[in-house]
């Protein structure tokens, strides 16, 4: 579905960034690998094989991210297709702990990271349109304690795409927004809670997703996979729940 398009994929090093450049290799798409650890980008890249360029790039320093556009129209003949702003932390704080060095670093990953890149990336994309996929965050649909920075940045991530979604539909560029509930073996959930107590914590969670289980980074790359192939084209704007049901839930009280 993906042959001769160029994919940015931030955060493509580990987890779910590991998975959807994955899979939108796998569709035939040249992938630009980005995140701030080489070594890890160098491990997708040689499980993937050719079609693949790494570019370490860490999304708060501007000059970098100019950088990674470059060289991925560069490696596209010009042209950037697809772009996946994966990349992202998570810390949890209660507000009054949550200081000003706490929500800077949150946004500054998680919303002006992707800012930046789609700033650097449209005016390779406007020639033949393209797509744009954000991971964003249940986080930023619910209130979450201790959330309320990286809820924020995830909900402004969101609000974002949807402007620009509209102010670039006449050229053909679509963006559209992916927020998961927890998703397992990824860096960000193993470091939520210490090792001994990754196991109980995973069974607990996999409880409030109603289909019964945890994600899993194959469930969001499938799902960007459809966001950035012909299969949507007719979609833009859209925010998708990828959470086995969990938006649904309501805080019911036990009764019995
Ligand atoms: N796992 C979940 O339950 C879950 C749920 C909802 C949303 N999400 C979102 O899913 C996305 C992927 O996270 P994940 O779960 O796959 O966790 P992960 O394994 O920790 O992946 C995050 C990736 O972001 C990269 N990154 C972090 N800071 C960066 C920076 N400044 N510049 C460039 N790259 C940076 C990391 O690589 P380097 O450290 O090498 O830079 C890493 O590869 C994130 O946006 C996260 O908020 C995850």
């Amino acid at each position: 579905m993906l042959n001769d398009k160029t994919a940015i994929v931030t955060g493509a090093g580990t987890g779910i960034g590991r998975a959807i450049a994955a899979r939108l290799h796998a569709e035939g798409a040249r992938v630009v690998l980005a995140g701030r650890r080489r070594e890890k980008l160098e491990e997708t890249a040689s499980q993937l094989g050719a079609r693949t360029r790494v570019v370490p790039t860490d999304v708060t320093v501007p000059a970098q991210v100019q950088a990674l556009a470059k060289a991925a129209a560069e490696f596209g003949g010009g042209r950037i297709d697809i772009v996946v702003n994966n990349a992202g932390v998570m810390r949890f704080a209660p507000f009054e702990q949550a200081d000003e060095a706490h929500w800077q670093s949150l946004m500054d990953v998680n919303c002006w990271g992707p800012r930046r890149l789609m700033a650097a990336a449209l005016p390779f994309m406007r020639a033949a349109g393209g797509s744009i996929v954000n991971i964003a965050s249940i986080a930023g649909e619910h209130a979450f304690p201790g959330a309320a920075a990286y809820g924020a940045a995830k909900r402004a991530l969101r609000h974002i795409s949807q402007v620009l979604a509209m102010e670039e539909a006449a050229h053909g560029i679509r963006v559209n927004v992916i927020c998961p509930g927890v998703v397992e073996d990824t860096e960000l959930l193993q470091g939520a809670v210490p090792a001994e107590r990754q196991a109980a914590f995973l069974q607990t969670f996999a409880g409030v997703h109603p289909l019964g289980r945890n994600g899993r980074p194959d469930d969001v790359a499938d799902a960007v996979l459809f966001f950035a192939s012909p299969m949507s084209r007719w979609i833009t704007g859209a925010v998708l729940p990828l959470d086995g049901g969990r938006h649904l839930a309501t805080n019911r009280p036990r009764v019995d």
